[in-house]
């Protein structure tokens, strides 16, 4: 009988830890992902905020979907995206790596 509350008590607290773990996890990777986009100076160009860019030439590019910005950033880090304005951006992504790009993309989906 005693071992059986413990046991219940001990999972409790197991599940307490875990929650505010993950809570705690979930904050600090929105605010990683914040200071990776500013560390990367994707603000510099495209606004602290991803919508107010440095020139009308410069895409806004927070709210837009999470998928979607992963896969431009992909391309125009492999070239694949090739226009007249791609080459800015495929300097920049040289120093992004996957993980990165999909913590960006995920954070500025929510902006
Ligand atoms: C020097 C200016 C500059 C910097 C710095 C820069 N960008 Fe860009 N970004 C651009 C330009 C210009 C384009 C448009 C490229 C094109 O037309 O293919 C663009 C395009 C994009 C797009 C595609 C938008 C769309 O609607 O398809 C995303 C997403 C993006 N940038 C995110 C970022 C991120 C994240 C960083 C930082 C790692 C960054 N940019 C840094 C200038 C910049």
């Amino acid at each position: 009988m005693m071992n059986i509350s413990i046991c219940k008590a001990l999972s409790l607290l197991g599940l307490i830890a875990s929650f505010l773990f993950a809570t705690a996890h979930a904050q600090n990777s929105d605010a990683d992902s914040a200071s990776l986009y500013l560390a990367k100076a994707c603000a510099g160009c495209h606004g602290v905020d991803g919508r107010t860019p440095a020139t009308p030439y410069y895409p806004k590019v927070a709210g837009q979907n999470e998928t979607y910005l992963y896969n431009q950033l992909r391309d125009l880090k492999n070239g694949s995206r090739n226009n007249s304005q791609s080459s800015i951006m495929k300097g920049i992504m040289t120093a992004v790596s996957d993980e990165e790009m999909r913590a960006i993309a995920a954070w500025l989906a929510k902006q």
